[in-house]
């Protein structure tokens, strides 16, 4: 049933039916929606210190809700220590309220704002504004990890109030903006305060018991003014008044209570003031009766009405039968005899030395308190369990009755059952159907990750199958069954429904985020090709140091053909003369002195902007980093003049994709065709340097971001080096998926979690590695997963998010023995841990071969 509660269904309805209606509020079923989401609030009731602009006005401040700009913002940063801004909610009446909801700005992946924690203060009369604080007294609550999931908490105690503030807080100065939404009752008792003598402490055996209001929220000096507190909270004490429900607090706790020493006229007297004048009809007042402690529940009650401004002359008197038997807590109800009162005043006789209540409850006018569950709408479902205490109002005697029930009961809950297999195969079809567009925040690598789990995140406008609905990515994730939250005992705790349990591709921004702050990173370099992901720490280190490589004169570069092309610039294939004498020493470059070589040559584009330029700077840094045999090798530069080139070592028989296709394996077709073979053991070979270069790389904590044959230059007796412009080059644009002609994406060669969340890790590159491998033991004769469209290779990728084995892996190719196939399989491990390090692959290739 719990997945139930995730969506909005129509069953609720029926649920409806079995409803019951009770006298006093149950803070276990009083958890409605009450209406930001929904919209019964209207906007003019919800307003807020300030906004940022129209359209973060507070009317956008629904939880949910997307539009405007996407939430409710405040004008300026919220600061620590300042409780300037709030978003402000009138209910028009007095509500009983249990749970907040607070959700970010997300609008549609633009938004990045959302409160880490905030505080609530509330009114009943729009004068008097009170801090709400926890049982243990603490102001501050959780709340907010990210701009798109929704948070609930419960209110420990709960509050009884007509206006709600919610007050974002922050320990640095940070850009918020907040989505909220209530739940709870109409607070039918009307009860506006109670004023009573404080409650006092009782030394039991030696131990103090405190019989104080603990939660009480008004003044308390000696007495309590204006305030309501835990004979309001809906929560009855126990037989035992030393125990409690609460958790960890002082014996006494739930009780507010006297002793007759105190009281030389023999009672205590307790004001309560209503919202307005209402047709009392009874008071139920929940005493404690453990005589053998000395407490018992009141002797008589005498109480006096006020209507207008005069109090009744003739009071109502009623004594209860003192029972000295039974020593259960319980519910005393006295009858109000229709009296009409604004305010009513109670004496209350001790029976005993100690007289102790916890709750105190009216009914008046003809009102009654829903029992039936409410329809949450995010995720938590409230428990059903009921009060303690009986309810004389509503009982079923006729025998024939109960009957038809229990049999209305048992027809509905079929017809349930059947209704939840339909909606829930909906549910799983819609998720698999469709395409939806969404888009993760940015993140640099800046936080200092640990050096061997470096990762970078990337910004794109996302993919994801799902229904025609707006889906957030973790909304997404708690679709997933992995990923449902387990904790259901959500009654007296706090309840977090986040997808804490997902990994999740936002990361707490340092540094202050900007609204519509979109900027969609993709992988591709200013002149096309990828750019690796590279260490905070290593970009620091480089950004000091000049380039380590020499300037080349450009007159000696001779152009033969364009490889490829990005926004600012282009690669060239040239020829480069007397280039021996511009690279290190340490570096074998194996030609004859000169004898012009191939090299590359990344060119921006003399019109490129400082962005573009600081970009392709930043991009020959990281390349005069890496020295090893198997990554192609940054040669030498030409900064003194526009346009900024950088020379790169390039290998004579081109990518390796072009290499394999005009290849053959050994074998009857290609002795008759007469093409050129490639031995199995000259793949492996191949394989073992891609893998060695990524070793190299992986090393460094570089992440490659588009490892694919494509990106794997061959040169003689099959030499490989990895390089970087595939992504730039036309013949390849098929197998990238453009995102709204900004980012592209090699899907096909990406890992699940690059794709559903941003993240690009080693282990996304060792994904990446083991459909490389499958490229080359294909002879890359085709595309992988040539037979899916772009959409459905996505859909593949929730398929391995999912893991119920309906992904669909790529195949074992027909030259490719057990062994190899079983790399591969390793690589496309769901769990990234899983999979194998670079260099437990290159070990396992080198043994392979010999
Ligand atoms: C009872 O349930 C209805 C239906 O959701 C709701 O509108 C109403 O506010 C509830 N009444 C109380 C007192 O909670
Ligand atoms: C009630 O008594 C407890 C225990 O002495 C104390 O910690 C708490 O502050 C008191 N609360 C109020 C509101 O007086
Ligand atoms: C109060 O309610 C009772 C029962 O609904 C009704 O009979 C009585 O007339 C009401 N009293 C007033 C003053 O309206
Ligand atoms: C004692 O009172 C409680 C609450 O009113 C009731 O449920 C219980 O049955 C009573 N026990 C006895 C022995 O009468
Ligand atoms: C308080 O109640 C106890 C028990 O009923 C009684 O013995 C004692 O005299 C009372 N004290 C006062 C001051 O009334």
């Amino acid at each position: 049933m719990k997945c139930l509660w995730g969506g909005h269904f129509p069953l609720i309805i029926l649920l409806y039916l079995l409803g019951d209606v009770t006298s006093q509020v149950n803070p276990g079923v009083c958890r409605y929606p009450l209406g930001m989401s929904g919209g019964q609030i209207q906007d003019e009731d919800i307003s807020a210190s300030s906004q940022w602009s129209e359209s973060t006005a507070a009317r956008y401040g629904r939880l949910d809700f997307e539009e405007g700009d996407g939430a409710w913002c405040p004008e300026i940063t919220v600061e620590p220590d300042s409780l300037k801004e709030f978003l402000q909610i009138d209910l028009r009446s007095l509500h009983f309220i249990t749970l907040v909801g607070t959700q970010g700005r997300h609008a549609g992946g633009i938004g990045n704002e959302f409160a880490q924690m905030y505080k609530i203060k509330y009114s009943r009369d729009g004068s008097r504004w009170i801090s709400w604080r926890n049982r243990q007294g603490k102001q501050v609550i959780e709340g907010n990890r990210n701009a798109y999931d929704i948070v609930l908490k419960d209110l420990e105690p709960p509050i009884i109030a007509r206006f709600v503030r919610f007050m974002p807080v922050s320990d640095h100065s940070m850009n918020v903006c907040m989505r909220v939404e209530l739940y709870g009752c109409e607070w039918l008792d009307g009860l506006v305060s109670y004023n009573a003598p404080a409650g006092e402490q009782m030394s039991l055996e030696g131990q103090p018991v405190h019989l104080n209001d603990s939660v009480y929220d008004g003044a308390v000096i000696y007495s309590m003014t204006e305030g309501l507190g835990q004979l309001t909270d809906g929560m009855c004490g126990l037989d035992d008044f030393t125990h409690s429900h609460v958790y960890n607090v002082w014996p006494g706790y739930d009780y507010v209570g006297w002793t007759n020493e105190s009281f030389p006229n023999g009672y205590v007297e307790i004001m309560f003031e209503f919202d307005r004048t209402r047709n009392f009809t009874t008071m139920k007042v929940h005493c404690n009766n453990m005589f053998m402690k000395h407490v018992k529940a009141f002797r008589q009650v005498v109480c006096y009405f006020r209507s207008e401004a005069d109090w009744e002359a003739t009071p109502l008197s009623f004594s209860p039968v003192v029972d000295n038997v039974n020593l259960s807590a319980r519910f005393v109800t006295i009858s109000l005899a229709n009296h009409m009162a604004s305010a009513i005043k109670c004496q209350f006789y001790f029976a005993e030395a100690w007289m102790m209540f916890s709750e105190i409850t009216f009914q008046s006018d003809t009102a009654m308190y829903n029992t039936t569950l409410a329809p949450p709408k995010t995720g938590s479902s409230p428990p059903t369990s009921t009060q303690p205490g009986d309810d004389p109002t509503h009982k079923i005697d006729d025998s024939n009755t109960r009957i038809l029930i229990v049999c209305l009961v048992a027809i509905i809950l079929i017809l349930v059952a059947i209704i939840v297999i339909i909606l829930w195969r909906q549910v799983w079809q819609k998720m698999l159907e469709k395409s939806e567009t969404f888009a993760y925040s940015h993140n640099n690598p800046t936080s200092s990750s640990a050096p061997s789990e470096q990762e970078s995140s990337s910004t794109y406008e996302h993919i994801f199958p799902l229904g025609p609905d707006y889906q957030e990515p973790s909304r997404l994730i708690r679709m997933l069954p992995e990923f449902s939250h387990t904790s259901e005992d959500a009654a007296l705790t706090s309840t977090a429904v986040t997808a804490s349990k997902a990994p999740t591709a936002t990361v707490a921004q340092d540094g202050v985020p900007h609204y519509a702050e979109a900027d969609i990173v993709n992988l591709q370099g200013v002149t096309g090709g990828n750019t690796y992901a590279v260490p905070a720490l290593t970009m620091d280190l480089l950004s000091g140091k000049d380039v380590a490589v020499e300037e080349f004169p450009r007159k000696l570069l001779t152009f033969k053909e364009k490889l490829g092309e990005g926004q600012f610039g282009e690669v060239h294939l040239c020829e480069a003369e007397g280039m021996k004498e511009f690279i290190d020493e340490d570096f074998s470059f194996n030609i004859s002195d000169n004898h012009p070589v191939l090299v590359a040559v990344k060119m921006l584009r003399a019109d490129a902007n400082k962005n573009a330029r600081n970009d392709f700077l930043k991009e020959i840094k990281i390349m005069s980093r890496l020295k090893d045999p198997n990554i192609i090798r940054l040669l030498a530069v030409c900064i003194c003049s526009d346009p900024l080139c950088m020379i790169t070592e390039y290998m004579e028989n081109g990518d390796l994709n072009q290499f394999l296709s005009r290849h053959e394996p050994e074998g009857q077709i290609a002795l008759i065709s007469n093409v050129t073979t490639v031995g199995y053991s000259d793949l492996r070979y191949m394989a073992t340097q891609i893998a060695s270069g990524m070793r190299y790389l992986s090393s460094l904590n570089f992440v490659h971001r588009d490892l694919a044959t494509r990106n794997c230059l061959v040169g003689k007796n099959y030499t490989i080096k990895i390089a970087d412009f595939g992504m730039s080059r036309n013949l390849y644009s098929g197998d990238y998926y453009r995102i709204q002609g900004r980012a592209v994406l090699p899907i096909r060669w990406m890992s699940w979690e690059s794709i559903l969340l941003g993240k690009f890790t080693t282990a996304s590159d060792v994904w990446a590695f083991g459909v490389t491998l499958w490229e080359t033991l294909t002879f890359c004769k085709e595309q992988p997963y040539s037979q899916l469209t772009d959409e459905q290779v996505i859909e593949n990728t929730g398929e391995f998010f999912r893991d119920q084995k309906r992904q669909i892996y790529l195949p074992q190719p027909v030259l490719c023995p057990d062994s190899l196939y079983k790399i591969m399989l390793c690589c496309w491990r769901r769990n990234t841990k899983e999979r194998p390090s670079f260099q437990e692959i290159h070990r396992v290739l080198l043994e392979s071969q010999a």
